[in-house]
């Protein structure tokens, strides 16, 4: 298919590190759209543990065996990104009313910045409705257990992160 007939979708995030509830909402996405470009983006209210590169990293591992993903990193604003890669829809989770208003808010503002653009929100699945990249940052430090919370292949990697301080690639 020629890339100006594709349906192209843009799953932006902080990432840090990306969770099975991102991962849900990646493979959502990459059904209803003929491609998905998952952007890790720069959240000025974040202090980041990863790198950008990392988490970079890590996405196209726990997304390599998916056909339509492309990972890329972006520090920039989200309404430049999208006019310059002809993208046009940009698709969120949303958790919990908590989750809306600040969704909600970007949403708008990202409207206001490029009319062209429309925000998707598909509710994240009921398991995964207390799952955050901070909760895992907060069981890893500690040593605990992070299995049950992230991509299994990236596991290692990211538990690695407190072991040497220098992620685990
Ligand atoms: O996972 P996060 O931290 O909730 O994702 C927020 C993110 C990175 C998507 C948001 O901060 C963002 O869009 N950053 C890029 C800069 C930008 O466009 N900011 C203005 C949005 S109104």
């Amino acid at each position: 298919m020629e890339n100006k007939n594709k349906k192209i979708a843009l799953c932006p995030g902080s990432f840090d590190p990306i969770t099975i509830g991102h991962m849900d909402i990646i493979q959502r996405a990459s059904r209803l759209f003929d491609e998905v470009i998952v952007l890790v983006s720069v959240n000025a209210n974040k202090n980041c543990t990863f790198t950008l590169q990392e988490r970079v990293n890590m996405i196209k591992i726990a997304t390599g065996e998916l056909k339509n993903i492309r990972v890329e990193s972006f520090e920039g604003l989200l309404a430049d990104y999208v006019r310059e890669n002809h993208v046009n829809v940009i698709v969120k989770g949303l958790r919990a009313l908590s989750d809306f208003d600040y969704e909600f808010q970007m949403a708008l503002a990202n409207k206001t910045l490029n009319s062209d653009l429309e925000t998707v929100f598909l509710t994240c699945n009921s398991e995964h409705m207390f799952l955050s990249s901070s909760l895992v940052r907060q069981i890893a430090q500690f040593g605990g257990d992070i299995s049950d919370f992230v991509p299994d292949n990236i596991a290692d990697i990211i538990s690695n992160k407190w072991k040497t301080n220098k992620g685990g690639f």
